[in-house]
């Protein structure tokens, strides 16, 4: 308990109401979809709410000083998506243990800066992947052939991990890969709402679909890894400085720390491809309905890329882009809810200097897709698309935990650099070379089901712009 008694300004959480509780919290969810509920409630509730789910106590913050506390005062990840753990539980996005956590993390974290980057050739891998997807769609366009965008850009994104990370280019595995997490993630989603399930492990075990997914995946990671040890005894050996013989280098020869290596390689497929691929995704459908901004991109890359592949140098003179995929990640943030649970009792302090008594063992939850509509921080008309919310003076004059798309704190996403880097590129190579259109873009709504997704197929019609000439 705390040591200090509660004053007046701490704030007791009250009591769920019936219609956030049980059954009936469920079929609110269900009637007003996830977004929907957690929008309304930050609307009609302010600063905090309550929630009963089953028999955990559960509040839920919409207030940028309580999102800071929470993620940075170390609480543990709470409640995760159990239906992952058989093929990614000892990697560095499930591990709950902490010393185990932390040295895993501690190992990858040097790889996820840009001058790391640079010396793995990240952003090289980058550029030749998506432009060999940009080459497909040059053939696409005289035949009016539309671009499948909610496909090619997770596609994309898998293909840009594999190379960017492992350097690995085998498309064959990669396709068996991607299909095996894919199917793994479908079941994750559709378990993520029952209240009562079998055990992960057992469906593993009973239902062969996904004991041939897990095998696929243990296969092919044991093979990168195999692959790369042998390749490592070359003094001479180019790929040295990706994150696999980075990796490679801190794990021991023992059958757990192997096991936990095959998992930390699956973790960051699972972790990096959908989250990114889907925001490619909703940053074109954004384009698409604002074509200023596919225009600003355009311009930009012309004027930096001058008709040749860029570079690293390159990629860092892309602001204008970059504000515009920060803008993206506000108004889709493809992960919309995050949960933490409180290892101790907490005085969970408010933007207005409040503080709010939470419990030990309290789940808290917390919604990037509310908190980035919030008048307080976004100004009057938050569902605009507006990438000046990224100037540096509409930054530096708003709460710097507003904005969490990657979270916050010491578990917030490793690959952030990562995505954002990945997003700039892949839009402004895109811009450069085509204009293109979503005729169903105002009637595609995001859907949750472990991330957003969009709830029809995303078809991109395409325009050369041929002023950018494809050379390698
Ligand atoms: C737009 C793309 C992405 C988004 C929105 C995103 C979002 C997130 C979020 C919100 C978390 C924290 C989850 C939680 O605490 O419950 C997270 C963790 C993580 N992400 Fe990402 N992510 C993205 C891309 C990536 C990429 C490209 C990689 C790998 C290259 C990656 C690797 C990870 C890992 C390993 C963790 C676990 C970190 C830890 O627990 O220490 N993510 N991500």
């Amino acid at each position: 308990m705390l040591d200090a008694p509660l004053n007046d300004t701490v704030i007791q959480i009250p009591p769920a109401p019936p219609e956030r509780r049980g059954f009936a919290l469920g079929r609110n969810i269900k009637q007003k979809g996830v977004m929907g509920f957690f929008t309304e409630l930050a609307e009609q509730e302010g600063s905090f709410a309550s929630l009963k789910r089953g028999r955990r106590n559960s509040v839920v913050f919409n207030d940028a000083t309580a999102i800071d506390y929470v993620f940075k005062a170390g609480n543990s990840k709470g409640p995760i998506v159990e239906f992952l753990r058989p093929v990614a539980g000892l990697g560095v996005f499930l591990e709950t243990n902490l010393p185990a956590w932390g040295r895993m993390r501690h190992y990858a974290q040097p790889f996820f800066t840009p001058k790391s980057f640079d010396r793995a050739g990240v952003i090289n891998q980058m550029v030749l992947a998506s432009n060999e997807m940009l080459e497909r769609w040059q053939e696409y366009a005289p035949k009016g052939r539309m671009a499948h965008l909610d496909k090619e850009f997770p596609s994309l994104a898998f293909s840009i991990l594999l190379r960017g990370l492992f350097n690995e280019t085998d498309v064959g595995i990669a396709s068996e890969m991607k299909s095996g997490i894919d199917l793994i993630f479908q079941k994750a989603g559709e378990r993520i709402w029952k209240p009562i399930k079998v055990p992960a492990s057992w469906v593993y075990a009973a239902v062969p679909k996904y004991r041939r997914a897990r095998r696929t995946l243990f296969k092919a990671a044991k093979q990168f890894i195999d692959r790369r040890r042998e390749a490592l005894k070359d003094p001479n050996f180019e790929h040295k400085n990706d994150l696999l013989s980075q990796m490679i280098g801190h794990y021991g020869l023992s059958r757990t720390e192997q096991r936990r290596l095959v998992h930390e390689v699956i973790t960051y497929l699972i972790a990096g491809y959908e989250t990114t691929g889907q925001a490619l995704t909703f940053a074109s459908i954004l384009l698409s309905q604002n074509p200023d901004a596919q225009r600003k991109i355009a311009a930009e890359a012309d004027r930096v890329f001058e008709g040749r592949l860029p570079v690293p140098e390159d990629v860092r003179k892309l602001t204008e882009t970059g504000r515009i995929v920060k803008e993206a990640l506000r108004l889709v943030p493809p992960v919309p809810i995050l949960r933490r649970e409180a290892m101790k009792d907490l005085e969970i302090p408010l933007d207005d200097g409040r503080k709010v008594f939470v419990p030990q063992g309290t789940i808290v939850s917390m919604s990037p897709w509310a908190v980035h509509r919030l008048p307080q921080y976004w100004g009057n008309d938050p569902e605009k698309f507006n990438p000046d919310h990224f100037s540096r003076e509409a930054t530096a004059n708003r709460h710097k935990s507003a904005f969490f798309p990657f979270a916050l704190g010491e578990r917030k996403c490793i690959g952030g650099p990562f995505a954002e880097t990945e997003m700039t590129v892949v839009l402004a190579l895109v811009a450069s070379r085509f204009e293109f259109t979503i005729p169903d873009a105002a009637s595609i709504k995001p859907e949750f089901s472990v991330l957003l997704h969009p709830d029809k197929p995303v078809l991109a019609e395409l325009k050369p712009r041929n002023t950018v000439e494809s050379r390698l």
